[in-house]
């Protein structure tokens, strides 16, 4: 049976779909009604989080083995880390929100490495939910190149519409507890957060 984490949502997308600002606006409605809510994102800024994002700017060169394993590595410590680690939080009540999760894994690292790979050294808890912001790579491509910024590793045309492929794999063999929430990323903001709200409500269980 595969584990799955009570009061964790998981908020998946191409880069530049939008994710993160539907995690705040969840993040603020539910501590708008008395919720316990933390944010978080993976990459993590904890130590092992650091190496993946000087890998990301190149500042690091290595394989795309060890970049897998260094995901991973940054996720047991983001799960499991005595101090700061989702499993303690959310056992202790705390509504924790993530910014990615292993679902970026088993889309991105799968582009050069075999699935039942990935998925070996991704063997984590799932969440309660998995929220997908579903955008086309077109709109993602235009959103990445509108913010200027030197662009990291993934942020290619090409590799994101096998990281796009990638999710729908990933999001098909999901186990039955866990419920997908699929937002079209072309969706009004406020609309979108409204229902990511009404959706994920029923699933809370403090
Ligand atoms: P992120 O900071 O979420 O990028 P953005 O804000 O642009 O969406 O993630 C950084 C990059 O790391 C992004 O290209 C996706 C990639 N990534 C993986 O390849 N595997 C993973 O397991 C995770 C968590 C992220």
């Amino acid at each position: 049976m595969d584990k799955v984490l009570d009061n964790f949502f998981v908020f998946e997308g191409l880069d530049g779909s939008g994710k993160s600002t539907q995690l705040h606006l969840l993040g603020d409605k539910l501590r708008s009604r008395g919720f316990n809510v933390e944010t978080t994102f993976e990459p993590t800024d904890n130590a092992i989080g650091r190496v993946v994002r000087q890998v990301l700017r190149r500042e690091i060169v290595t394989t795309p083995q060890a970049l897998a394993l260094l995901y991973s590595a940054d996720r047991h410590d983001h799960l499991y880390n005595s101090d700061y680690g989702i499993e303690k939080k959310t056992k202790e009540g705390t509504i924790v929100l993530s910014d990615r999760y292993f679902y970026s894994s088993f889309a991105y690292q799968t582009v050069q490495l075999d699935f039942d790979y990935v998925k070996a050294i991704n063997n984590y808890p799932h969440p309660r939910c998995v929220i997908y912001l579903d955008a086309s790579v077109s709109l993602c491509m235009e959103r990445i190149n509108s913010r200027g910024d030197v662009k990291e590793l993934f942020e290619k045309e090409e590799y994101l519409k096998c990281v796009k492929e990638n999710f729908e794999k990933a999001f098909r063999a999901l186990p039955e507890g866990v419920k997908l929430i699929r937002i079209p990323a072309i969706m009004n903001e406020i609309e979108a957060s409204e229902l990511v709200f009404n959706e994920i409500e029923g699933y809370i269980n403090l």
